[in-house]
């Protein structure tokens, strides 16, 4: 059976872990436990763009070898992915010997088909930075202060054949108009090419950047960037090998707006298309997060560590409000405000608070078990009528990626069930005699219980710890599927309430 297989970008190896990057993991693991719980088998893909000059930049200024730079870094990302509890099947670094030995062989048989050739290529250059330029890094018209002096230079390099594709490339979009996700990035990337394309350099000779993988037919040069880092979306799934049928084409490339066009959206097609391998079904595309209002930038000393928040506030309260705050596909804005808001008057409040309400008055008046329902009057009417229309819509809401809404209806549901708590209320029934009202009381915590079942079955691809936590304290294993487990009335009766827990403590600072 194929598999779902969707990965992130890998990120630039140069730096720490930014919320940048977490988000994206996130949202893809979001969508791979999605998945999962559709029941399908899911292979998921993460990790590190290694080569480069910035790379090699970096690692010198630490005085310390490139590889045992990238050892480190890999180190933190690998812990990223454990911290925020994503579900990757595979974390590739692209200076791992099953990746360098593709990126070859891919060159070796465009070369032999000549879809590379030889050329000199003029521009301006950058010594202190290592780095060519163009005229739009140029600001008010003159070189910033960072370049250094400017030099013109010409030197030979290798060039892939990008331009005889580009009709291909326009045909092929007009005839996959979901190609791109969301709709608008693909009409922005036909607009691209309205302009001619050039040809891409993909080389640098070694005199000025060692820190890659060396050409195979010309071992004085090494490859440039994009075309090793975009081969390993086919290098660890194992191209050539029969795991690689079952996993590609890949069903969702999940990147960031900026890095679309050119290198997802005309690179790596025409690379595909060149080598004789179907294309990925899509690209999912989101956009980017600011910080109260500002670009994200270690000059402006505004960058957030997705570490200090999940170790704060627990990771699953990070992935709820990455999921909650953006709509997949725009930008958003990262406030410490907006942040505490979610958490205090959703999490702890809307999910926490219910759950404590439920393990308390489960204690007092039902032995610290889950009562079976015998009443069923309207507020049991109502409340099960809100979950019929909210289940339906937030499977839907997710399949679409709007994520951010399928988390609003089932924090609605949520709410639901405290009015609900509010209209029954249990504490002040308890104190009658009648027996009517006693059934009233226990009906009610059996409700609250399936209430917070069917929510944490929803939640569970975005909250994963905690719903299992949930799960636990109402005495259930935790739910893998959605199918067959957001049915209203599966009884609890007699379930175990586990001890009164806090699920999202409160925070003063
Ligand atoms: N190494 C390349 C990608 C190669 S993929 C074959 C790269 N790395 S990156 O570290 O700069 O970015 C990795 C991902 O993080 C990209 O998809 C990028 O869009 C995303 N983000 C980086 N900063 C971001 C925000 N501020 N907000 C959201 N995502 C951002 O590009």
């Amino acid at each position: 059976m194929k598999t779902f297989t969707l990965t992130t970008a890998i990120d630039y190896a140069n730096g720490s872990p930014h919320i940048g990057h977490a988000y994206e993991k996130v949202l893809s693991d979001v969508i791979a436990r999605t998945r999962r719980m559709q029941g399908d088998e899911v292979y998921f893909l993460t990790g590190l763009d290694e080569h480069g000059q910035k790379v090699q930049m970096t690692a010198r200024k630490q005085g310390i070898e490139p590889q045992a730079f990238c050892d480190q870094v890999a180190v933190e990302f690998r812990r990223l992915c454990e911290v925020l509890l994503i579900s990757n099947s595979d974390f590739i670094r692209t200076t791992e010997p099953r990746h360098k030995d593709l990126v070859r062989s891919i060159l070796q048989q465009l070369f032999d088909k000549g879809e590379i050739y030889q050329a000199e290529y003029s521009g301006y250059y950058s010594p202190r930075q290592e780095q060519f330029l163009q005229e739009k890094d140029k600001v008010n018209g003159e070189w910033p202060e960072i370049f250094g002096e400017v030099v013109e230079i010409t030197e030979k390099n290798y060039f892939f054949k990008l331009s005889q594709y580009q009709d291909w490339l326009i045909d092929f979009l007009k005839q996959n108009e979901d190609f791109i996700v969301p709709r608008f990035r693909q009409k922005q990337v036909l607009e691209f090419l309205k302009e001619p394309l050039n040809d891409l350099c993909i080389s640098r000779p070694k005199e000025r950047l060692e820190w890659g993988i060396p050409l195979p037919f010309d071992e004085d040069y090494v490859t440039y960037v994009w075309f090793d880092a975009l081969t390993n979306y086919i290098s660890a799934p194992g191209y050539g090998t029969d795991d690689f049928e079952k996993r590609w084409p890949a069903d969702y490339h999940v990147i960031g707006k900026d890095i679309l066009l050119p290198p997802h959206s005309v690179y790596w097609p025409i690379m595909l298309h060149a080598s004789g391998i179907e294309l990925p079904k899509h690209l999912l595309v989101h956009g980017w997060w600011n910080i109260s209002g500002a670009k994200m930038s270690k000059t402006l000393g505004n960058v957030v560590d997705p570490f200090e928040l999940a170790d704060k506030f627990g990771p699953d309260a990070l992935r709820y409000f990455f999921m909650r705050e953006m709509t997949v596909g725009q930008d958003s804005d990262f406030t410490q405000e907006q942040f505490l808001t979610r958490y205090d008057k959703e999490l702890a409040n809307d999910y926490g608070n219910l759950l404590s309400r439920l393990l308390n008055m489960g204690a007092r008046y039902a032995e610290g078990k889950i009562p079976a329902a015998t009443v069923d009057e309207q507020p049991e009417q109502d409340l099960r009528k809100l979950w019929e229309e909210t289940h339906v819509l937030v499977l839907e809401k997710y399949e679409a990626f709007e994520f951010h809404r399928g988390l609003e209806q089932v924090f609605a549901f949520l709410r639901g069930c405290n009015q609900y708590l509010d209209i029954r209320s249990p504490w002040k029934l308890a104190k009658s005699d009648d027996s009517a009202d006693q059934e009233k009381v226990l009906t009610t915590l059996a409700v609250i219980g399936e209430g917070l079942r069917l929510a944490s079955v929803l939640l569970a691809p975005v909250l994963p710890s905690v719903t299992e936590k949930v799960q636990g304290l109402i005495g259930i294993e935790p739910a893998t599927r959605f199918a067959g487990n957001l049915t209203w009335g599966e009884s609890l009766a007699g379930k175990s309430l586990g001890e009164k827990t806090i699920l999202f403590p409160k925070h003063t600072d």
